[in-house]
């Protein structure tokens, strides 16, 4: 099909019931269906939105156009799980309707105000002559999910930000609110997050730009998130034409983030002296959403996909999944993210063990699972993922514990091979002469590694034979390690 403009816009009711269920037929039919990650029944999925506690369930929203595997006309879908681990579909929630979000409801947070959720997002206006125009806009949401909202918008672009303008993050600070909103300054051209605050959810005040770096972000920050982590802040964004001296990423656009010491929003100052680092050292995750529940636990989830890349699944009409929820620690100084532990409960009840051995290490995964493995320090050798019969193919994780440390993940043999302009591969060092912790997740045609306690992670899409199952461990010399598997349920 042809994505025209036009088309990509066309009013969400123009659209026929009969077209939608026929690609929702084929997105469920898929070979490379996810069963416990969320994926769009249609169409094409990207940022999680309104992650949020409320109403005694979490709440979690993602950019969607159900019509095509294209990023056209945007809304928010719906999902509410009381474990952040079983999500229940809701649907559609923010509908493109209005004049101010006529051209896409685009990216936003939420967060619980009394007995009602507060929904914050970017409207995406374009004029006749294709003129963007984003608005900062409200809703509200209640118990019964019904969503109403705001005739007008809460803040309107500025003076000296340029179209560029959206993905507010709300937070509460001592009884004041505040939005962070990624920001193009027009006059540098450059990306910036913008700080805003107000008492009443009302009316809201510029505090300027958020004071984190000295260095240049690129000419656009997306999708900004602040949570505080252990006594210290953390700031998570996306800067788009970072400079890679500044941090060295192969995507695209890295999904990036800084720890903080403290954070002053009224004089829109976040304190501390860290690098800038890259959330995800993989292939696939962008505009991750975190924030702090109830609990006081940050919990966060990514986007597994990337802006301006096709992925295989475009073909069948649909594109994209969300991550895990993580949870976020810092330790040391040090970012660590693993899997919310309620994943556990997917485990089944019969483990896939095997024994301490190189070559096929199991006969058929199911592609659905999770592998722990525990390898000794002073080692090299590769793990084949997804592999075929004589496990020449698949992902390949090969690792080193020795001098030198490191992990790298091939994907150029794990299937149809895309995205190749970035690579296909990605590093990352190790502490030298230490064990290797590897909790590995794989749903269909994702893939979740989380290295040394979730220090770093290394997220992927593949698109894999369906035949292609094994599992081996490769190397020249018999390995010491220990290995534990599980098959995983469906959400
Ligand atoms: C990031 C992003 C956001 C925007 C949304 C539109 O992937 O470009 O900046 O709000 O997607 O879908």
């Amino acid at each position: 099909m042809e994505w025209s403009r036009n088309k990509r816009y066309r009013n969400y009711a123009d659209w026929s019931a009969e077209y939608l269920l026929d690609l929702e037929r084929k997105a469920a039919c898929s070979d490379y269906k996810m069963n416990y990650h969320i994926q769009p029944k249609s169409g094409l999925l990207n940022d999680p939105n309104g992650f949020s506690f409320f109403n005694n369930e979490y709440h979690l929203f993602y950019q969607a156009f159900p019509f095509g595997p294209v990023h056209g006309l945007k809304s928010w879908m719906h999902l509410t799980s009381k474990d952040l681990v079983h999500w229940q579909d809701k649907g559609l929630a923010i509908k493109p309707d209005t004049k101010f979000d006529s051209h896409g409801a685009y990216s936003g947070s939420a967060i619980a105000v009394n007995d009602k959720l507060f929904l914050m997002y970017t409207g995406n206006h374009r004029t006749n002559d294709w003129t963007r125009i984003p608005y900062q806009l409200g809703a509200w949401m209640d118990k019964n999910g019904k969503i109403e909202k705001l005739s007008q918008p809460l803040i309107n672009k500025s003076l000296f930000i340029s179209e560029h303008f959206r993905d507010p993050q709300i937070i509460k600070e001592n009884n004041r609110y505040y939005a962070l909103i990624g920001a193009q300054d027009d006059r540098s051209k450059q990306g910036q997050i913008s700080v805003f605050s107000s008492k009443d959810l009302t009316k809201w005040t510029n505090l300027g730009y958020l004071n984190f770096t000295d260095e240049k972000m690129g000419f656009m920050i997306e999708c900004p998130n602040l949570v505080k982590v252990d006594g210290k802040v953390l700031l998570i964004f996306c800067p788009q034409g970072l400079d890679r001296n500044i941090n060295d990423y192969q995507n695209i656009y890295p999904n990036t983030y800084l720890i903080g010491d403290s954070v002053d929003l009224d004089q829109a100052d976040f304190k501390g002296n860290y690098q800038i680092q890259n959330l995800d050292e993989g292939f696939d995750v962008y505009a991750t959403q975190a924030f702090n529940a109830p609990n006081g636990k940050a919990y966060a989830i990514s986007w597994v996909g990337l802006p301006e890349v096709n992925y295989p699944t475009d073909k069948e009409g649909w594109a994209n999944c969300l991550s895990m929820v993580k949870e976020l620690h810092i330790k040391g100084g040090k970012l660590y993210q693993q899997p919310v532990k309620n994943i556990k409960k997917l485990r089944s009840e019969i483990p896939l063990e095997f024994k301490n051995q190189t070559g096929i290490i199991c006969r058929n995964s199911h592609r659905q699972y999770e592998l722990k493995l525990d390898i000794n320090a002073n080692q090299s050798g590769t793990i084949v993922l997804e592999a075929d019969k004589q496990a020449q193919q698949g992902i390949k994780l090969k690792f080193n514990t020795g001098k030198d440390a490191n992990l790298l993940v091939d994907r150029s043999s794990a299937g149809i091979v895309f995205a190749q302009e970035y690579g296909t591969s990605r590093k990352v060092k190790l502490n030298n002469q230490e064990n290797l912790k590897l909790d590995i997740f794989v749903d269909g045609s994702v893939c979740e590694i989380f290295a040394n306690d979730g220090l770093k992670v290394l997220t992927l899409r593949f698109f894999a034979p369906k035949e292609h199952q094994k599992i081996a461990i490769l190397a020249d010399k018999q390995l010491k390690y220990f290995g534990k598997m599980w098959y995983m349920d469906n959400m």
